[in-house]
């Protein structure tokens, strides 16, 4: 590690709880479950269309992704899928800047989603005029954003990461003598900035799942679990990354409780990567991480709430209409994809697998 620059950009663009809508997972008996399920396999067969789901989203729309066809994974691979599956349309469960980047790299295919408000504090916390005001601030700095963050901010970029290459790309950047924006998420840009020692100015947002993850309760737990591993994905705070054995993307943690030696685990992330997890290797311990607030004041509670807007009714819904179509702006797309190819492209330069592997 180098000598450390990094500056906090003072105004903050982290959400108020207020801000966050409550996370309501869908409420389904098994027999809707199962009708449901059966129409929804009709329809992608009728529409031609294949369902790629994110790790975090329900359990049923994963495994009814997996057994069409379809895929499961992280954002940036969940799009890699959509390049090379066949189908005219994709419909994607997650978030919104997965489909938009799904659409960004494949703008051919019809790109759906079960709903489109389903967005993330990062992406919320970065408004594109703000953002492109403070990077004309700085024309001597390379910006670097995250994947979580809309079209039109990705358009505005030098550069795309994703927590599994963000160490290698912002080490390479700095060897070269560049200075950067790093942006939205303040706890990753921290973590690379303190691992990297490069010359960053960090955007002020954060992960309303991830920020809620508290240092001193995991102290509690791993004294109670000392043969406990603990698995941290870097969008929560230093002072809980400082206590991990492994620090990684979401597919980096689910691929260390697979190979891992340990047989309990304690995992700070998203409570739906369990489902993941456990499929992947059933006989090992997953406890969860302690977060701020309990029950009703909880923010998030370990589950993102746009996450959970995804549901086997809402997705029946949008291929019956063709409703919630992804649809960019083909000037701001053209600019978009740019840095998202340089991603993949260092990325295979680098003999990474970013998109499937991607280990931070
Ligand atoms: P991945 O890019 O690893 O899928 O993570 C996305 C995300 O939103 C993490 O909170
Ligand atoms: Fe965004 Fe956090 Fe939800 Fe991931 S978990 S989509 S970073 S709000």
């Amino acid at each position: 590690m180098t000598a450390a620059t990094a500056e906090l950009i003072r105004k903050d663009y982290r959400l108020t709880p207020a801000q966050v809508p409550p996370t309501v997972v869908e409420d389904l008996d098994a027999a809707e479950k199962a009708a449901l399920v059966a129409h929804i396999k009709r329809l992608l067969v009728e529409q031609d269309a294949t369902l790629v789901a994110h790790y975090y989203t329900a359990a049923e729309l994963q495994e009814l992704a997996e057994a069409t066809g379809g895929y499961v994974s992280d954002s940036l691979d969940m799009a890699r899928f959509g390049t090379e599956c066949t189908s005219s349309t994709l419909v994607v469960a997650g978030v919104r800047f997965m489909g938009e980047t799904a659409k960004i790299l494949n703008p051919e295919k019809r790109v759906l989603m079960p709903d489109l408000q389903a967005d993330c504090s990062l992406d919320l916390g970065c408004p594109v005029d703000e953002f492109t005001a403070f990077c004309d601030q700085h024309p001597e700095r390379s910006v670097v954003v995250y994947a979580n963050t809309s079209a039109a901010v990705k358009a505005r970029a030098d550069w795309v990461a994703t927590s599994g290459i963000a160490l290698e790309l912002v080490r390479h950047l700095a060897a070269q003598g560049e200075k950067l924006i790093w942006a939205p998420d303040r706890h990753l840009g921290a973590y690379v900035q303190r691992e990297t020692g490069a010359d960053m100015l960090l955007w002020n947002g954060a992960c309303v799942v991830h920020e809620a993850f508290k240092a001193d309760g995991l102290e509690k737990l791993r004294a109670a679990h000392p043969e406990a591993m603990v698995l941290v994905h870097p969008e929560s705070p230093l002072d809980v990354i400082a206590q991990a054995d492994l620090v990684g993307s979401t597919t980096a943690l689910v691929k260390a409780v697979r190979e891992l030696p340990a047989t309990t685990f304690i995992v700070a992330t998203d409570n739906g990567l369990f489902h993941k997890m456990q499929q992947l290797a059933p006989d090992k311990i997953l406890l969860e991480a302690p977060i701020a607030g309990k029950g009703a004041t909880c923010v998030s509670c370990a589950h993102c709430p746009w996450m959970a807007m995804n549901g086997l009714r809402n997705l029946a819904q949008v291929l019956e209409s063709g409703a919630n179509e992804i649809m960019i702006d083909e000037a701001v797309r053209e600019r978009a994809v740019r840095p998202i190819r340089r991603l993949l492209d260092f990325a295979r330069q680098r003999q990474q697998v970013v998109l499937g592997n991607n280990d931070a």
